[in-house]
């Protein structure tokens, strides 16, 4: 399926409003996502911040695993969105690579300007893929 510029920009803007209600007391940096799911489901996330630092969850992944609850793990396209167009963590890039390499990556910035469209297997070359586990 093809994703037209417009689908683009409407999946970032979903995103970029539910950066909103990031809950962010710690880092101040609030990170929206949104994905659309091959099936056309779109699922959004936000990080979501613990006192106990560690036990924080990045928006990408609360996204995905709303989508893997829901019955969805064959995904299109995610979108991040953050203040300045940062870039998915490892912890993200892994578990993109567990639902598939070829999946499109889209970062934005806080006014919804794309800055860069890449994909999952540009962003952890060499994944560990679960076809590893595979004896
Ligand atoms: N964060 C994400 O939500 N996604 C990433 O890929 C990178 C980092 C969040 C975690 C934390 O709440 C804040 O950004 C600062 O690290």
């Amino acid at each position: 399926m093809t994703l037209t510029d417009q689908e683009k920009q409407a999946l970032v803007d979903l995103a970029n409003t539910a950066r909103e209600r990031a809950y962010i007391p710690y880092s101040k940096y609030p990170v929206g996502s949104s994905l659309r799911t091959k099936s056309g489901r779109i699922f959004t996330g936000v990080n979501i911040e613990n006192a106990a630092y560690p036990q924080t969850m990045c928006a990408e992944r609360v996204a995905m695993f709303k989508a893997v609850s829901e019955g969805e793990k064959e995904f299109e396209v995610i979108t991040v969105v953050t203040d300045n167009g940062g870039s998915p963590c490892g912890g993200c890039r892994q578990v993109m690579a567990e639902f598939g390499l070829d999946t499109i990556v889209i970062l934005a910035d806080k006014q919804g300007r794309i800055v860069k469209e890449t994909s999952v297997k540009e962003l952890l070359p060499g994944a560990f893929t679960p076809e590893q586990l595979i004896k």
